[in-house]
C-alpha cells in the first residue's frame, strides 16, 4: 500500500467504521435494493444486469450490504475493503444475517484479484469516491470478463462544485473550478481524500480503459423523500440539481 491517500483513507475509515454501524444493519435489512442518500429503488434507475449465477466484485464494500443485496438474489460476490474495521462490521453483520460471502482487505485501485474472473463490478461510494479514478476504473476493466458490467454510484459532478468548502449541505454557488477537478481534501475529514472528475474525462477514461459508456444516470430525489440523515444537500436542492450520479459501463 504506497499510495499517501490509501493510508490516509484506510486510518480515516479505520477510526470512522463505529459511525457506520446502525445504518449497515438498517441496509442489510432491506428487502428491496435501492441506491445512494435516497435509497432510490432499482426497479426505477435499473442499474444492474440479470444477478442469477453472476461473480461480482464490491470495489470498497463497507459494511456489505450491497454484496448482501446481491447475493439474496442469485450472484456471487465478493467484498474488497481497504478498511479491516469496516471490513469486521460486514463479517458481524454476516454472522447476524445467516449470509456468507467472500471478504477481501485490500486497496481497490490494487486488487489482489485474477484478470477477467467477474461479470459485474460495482461500487456505490466506495472506490467510486475514494479511489483515484484513474487507477481504480483501469483495475476494474481488468477484473471484468468481455461484456462485464461496471456500475458505480457517488456525489454528482455538480455537488462537487458546490458543496461549500466548510460544512454540508451543497449550496447554489460554483465554489471551486471545474477545470483540474481531481482530488479533494476536506476540512475536518480527518485527511481523508476523495475523488472526481469532470464527465468528458470520465468518458475518455472509461473508453480508454475498454469500456463502452452505457448511460449516466442523474437522478433526482423522489416527491417523498425525508430530509437525509447525511445532510450532503437538502431535499429542496436535491428536487432541482442533482445530488447523486450513477455510471453504468459495460467492458469490450
Ligand atoms: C461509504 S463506504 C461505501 C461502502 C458501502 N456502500 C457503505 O456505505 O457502507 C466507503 C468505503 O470505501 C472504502 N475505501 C476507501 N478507500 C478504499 C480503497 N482504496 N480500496 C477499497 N476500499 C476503499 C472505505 O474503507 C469504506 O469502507
Amino acid at each position: 500500500m504506497s499510495e499517501e491517500h490509501v493510508r490516509a483513507n484506510r486510518g480515516a475509515w479505520d477510526a470512522d467504521a463505529g459511525d457506520w454501524v446502525d445504518r449497515g444493519r438498517r441496509d442489510w435489512a432491506r428487502e428491496e435494493i435501492g441506491w445512494g442518500i435516497w435509497h432510490v429503488p432499482e426497479s426505477e434507475l435499473r442499474l444492474l444486469p440479470d444477478l442469477e449465477g453472476i461473480d461480482v466484485v464490491e470495489l470498497g464494500c463497507g459494511t456489505g450490504y450491497v454484496s448482501a443485496w446481491l447475493a439474496r438474489r442469485g450472484a456471487r460476490p465478493v467484498g474488497l475493503d481497504n478498511s479491516g474495521a469496516q471490513l469486521a462490521t460486514a463479517a458481524s453483520f454476516q454472522q447476524e444475517f445467516g449470509l456468507r460471502f467472500p471478504l477481501i482487505h485490500a486497496d481497490a485501485e490494487r486488487p489482489p484479484l485474477r484478470d477477467a474472473s467477474f461479470d459485474l463490478a460495482i461500487s456505490e461510494y466506495g472506490a467510486a469516491i475514494w479511489c483515484d479514478p484513474y487507477r481504480w476504473i483501469p483495475e476494474a476493466a481488468r477484473l471484468l470478463r468481455p461484456g462485464g458490467r461496471l456500475v458505480f454510484v457517488g456525489h454528482s459532478y455538480l455537488s462537487m462544485l458546490t458543496f461549500p468548502d466548510d460544512d454540508l449541505p451543497a449550496g447554489e454557488t460554483l465554489v471551486r473550478p471545474h477545470f483540474g477537478m481531481h482530488r479533494f481534501v476536506w476540512p475536518d475529514a480527518d485527511g481523508a481524500v476523495e475523488f472526481a472528475i469532470p464527465h468528458g474525462e470520465m468518458i475518455r477514461l472509461l473508453r480508454t480503459s475498454g469500456f463502452e459508456v452505457e448511460d449516466l444516470v442523474e437522478y433526482r430525489a423522489p416527491d417523498d423523500a425525508e430530509p437525509p440523515s447525511d445532510p450532503l444537500a437538502t431535499v429542496e436542492w436535491s428536487r432541482r440539481w442533482p445530488i447523486e450520479e450513477a455510471w453504468k459501463a459495460r467492458k469490450r
